[in-house]
């Protein structure tokens, strides 16, 4: 499969959740961010700041994640690589997933949900050190105004626990 957009907390838990299924993972990184993505378990990876990843990927893939804001054009591009029969998955829920009728490519978007049966699971995986979770601070309530500050200004990588 191909992730692009992997270098986040969702494209972490992607890789290591599609390697325990036995798929080959290329996930596109900026150097930013390749080591933790080959940490996650990535087999491949594609610097999309220095590489089209359209040229990159010389093999169709049976699976594209997208998780990277990029433009909608792009995206149905790069559903170009997927095989006939294949899936085009993304989470960006403001563009729609690219299909291909004629090729028989389906698109999905994945929404987050309450399930407290597959949160369950996730934790079992945690437990088990299949997931790991990127806390990389923990504050106090008072200080939630200045992390979205934050986050609005330059991003947040990994997860932020707020404690009332
Ligand atoms: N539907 C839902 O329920 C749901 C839930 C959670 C998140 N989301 C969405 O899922 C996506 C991923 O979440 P996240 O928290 O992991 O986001 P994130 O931390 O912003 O990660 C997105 C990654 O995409 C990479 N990227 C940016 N522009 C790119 C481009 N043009 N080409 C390729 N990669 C590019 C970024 O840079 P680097 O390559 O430099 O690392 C970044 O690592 C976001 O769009 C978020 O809004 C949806």
């Amino acid at each position: 499969m191909l992730i692009v957009g992997a270098g986040g907390v969702v494209g972490k838990y992607a890789i290591a959740l599609a390697k325990r299924t036995g798929a080959y993972v290329i996930a596109t990184a900026s150097p930013r961010s390749a080591g933790t993505v080959r940490a996650a378990g990535a087999d491949e990876i594609i610097d999309h700041t220095e590489t089209e990843v359209l040229d990159a990927v010389t093999e169709q893939v049976d699976l594209l994640l997208n998780l990277a804001p990029i433009e909608p054009d792009e995206f149905t591009a790069l559903a170009g690589l997927v095989r006939d029969g294949g899936v085009v998955v993304s989470t960006t829920a403001w563009m729609p997933s690219p299909d291909d009728a004629d090729r028989g490519v389906r698109s999905v978007v994945v929404f987050v949900r309450s399930d407290a049966e597959k949160l369950a699971e996730l934790v079992s995986l945690v437990d088990e050190g299949v997931l790991a979770l990127e806390v990389t601070r923990r504050i106090p309530l008072t200080e939630l105004p200045a992390l979205h500050a934050e986050a609005a200004e330059e991003g947040i990588p990994g997860k932020v626990i707020v404690l009332p």
